[in-house]
C-alpha cells in the first residue's frame, strides 16, 4: 500500500450500474491488498438496506458507495464502524448545508426527522464492507410521489446547488481523518459525536434486542462499551450495543 495516499479511497472503483456496491465490494475484497478500496456506482439495480430490505434509488440521485476495510481486531466492532461512517457523513452534510444531522439507532442519519442517509455494514471474505447511501438531489415532490415521505435529500435542505463530486470528496476526506483517529486509538471524539447525535441521554427508552426481548428504563449513558439503562427499580443494566436492534424514546 502507498502510505502517502489516504487509506480510504486510495483506489476508487467507479461503475455505471451494479446490483449492489456492497456485493461488488465483497468480491473485490478477496484481493489481498483490498483495504481502503471504495466502490462507487451511478446506479444500483438491487441495492440492499438493513434487515434484508431493498434500497431504492434513481440513477445519480444518491451517493452510493461501499468501502472495503481490513481493520485491526479491536475495530471489528459494528458499533464503532457505524459511528465512524455516520459521523463522517454528518460532517459532510454539515459542510454542504450547515445543518447538523441526528442519528437514529443503529445506522440512520436524519435531518428534520427525515432520513438522509443509511449505512449497511457486512462481513465479507475476512473483510468488512461499509455501504453508504446518501440522498443527494431528490426533490421533496419526487420523494413524496415515490411514497418516501420519511426521506429527505441534500438538495432539499441545501440553499446551494449540490455537486455530487464535491460531496464525495468531502465524505472521503472526513472518513479518512476519522479513520486516522481510530487507528491512533483515539475513539473518544467519535464516540462523543455519535452519542450526541443519538440524543438519547436521560430519555426514557425502550431497547429491543435482536432476539426480540425488550427492556425499558432511562438512558443514563452510552459508549461503545455499553448502553447504561436505569430501570424503574433503580437497578442499572449495561447492554452490549451490538445486541440492540432498536431504541425507541418512550
Ligand atoms: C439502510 O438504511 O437500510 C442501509 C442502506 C444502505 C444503502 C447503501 S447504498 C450503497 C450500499 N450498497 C447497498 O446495496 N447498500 C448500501
Amino acid at each position: 500500500m502507498n502510505e502517502a495516499l489516504p487509506a480510504i479511497g486510495r483506489r476508487i472503483v467507479r461503475v455505471d450500474s451494479v446490483g449492489s456496491t456492497n456485493t461488488l465490494a465483497a468480491d473485490i475484497a478477496r484481493e489481498p491488498d483490498s483495504h481502503g478500496i471504495v466502490v462507487v456506482a451511478r446506479e444500483q439495480t438491487a441495492g440492499r438496506g438493513q434487515y434484508g430490505r431493498t434500497w431504492i434509488s434513481q440513477p445519480e440521485e444518491s451517493l452510493l458507495l461501499s468501502i472495503i476495510l481490513r481493520p485491526p481486531p479491536e475495530l471489528h466492532r459494528p458499533v464503532i464502524l457505524t459511528a465512524w461512517a455516520a459521523t463522517a457523513i454528518a460532517d459532510t452534510v454539515f459542510e454542504v448545508t450547515g445543518v447538523q444531522a441526528r442519528m437514529k439507532w443503529p445506522n440512520d442519519l436524519l435531518v428534520d426527522g427525515r432520513k438522509i442517509s443509511g449505512i449497511l455494514i457486512e462481513s465479507a471474505n475476512e473483510t468488512i464492507v461499509v455501504g453508504i447511501g446518501l440522498n443527494l438531489s431528490q426533490s421533496r415532490e419526487f420523494l413524496d410521489r415515490a411514497g418516501l415521505t420519511e426521506a429527505t435529500s441534500l438538495a432539499i435542505i441545501s440553499y446551494y446547488r449540490v455537486t455530487p463530486p464535491r460531496v464525495f470528496d468531502l465524505l472521503l476526506r472526513s472518513l479518512n481523518s476519522r479513520w486516522e483517529r481510530l487507528m491512533m486509538g483515539n475513539y473518544a471524539s467519535i464516540e462523543a459525536d455519535w452519542k450526541n447525535r443519538m440524543g438519547l441521554q436521560s430519555h426514557p427508552i425502550l431497547a429491543e434486542h435482536y432476539d426480540g426481548s425488550t427492556i425499558t428504563g432511562r438512558l443514563h449513558d452510552m459508549s461503545f462499551e455499553g448502553i447504561e439503562i436505569i430501570r424503574d427499580t433503580g437497578a442499572v443494566e449495561v447492554l452490549t450495543p451490538e445486541t440492540i436492534r432498536h431504541i425507541r424514546v418512550l
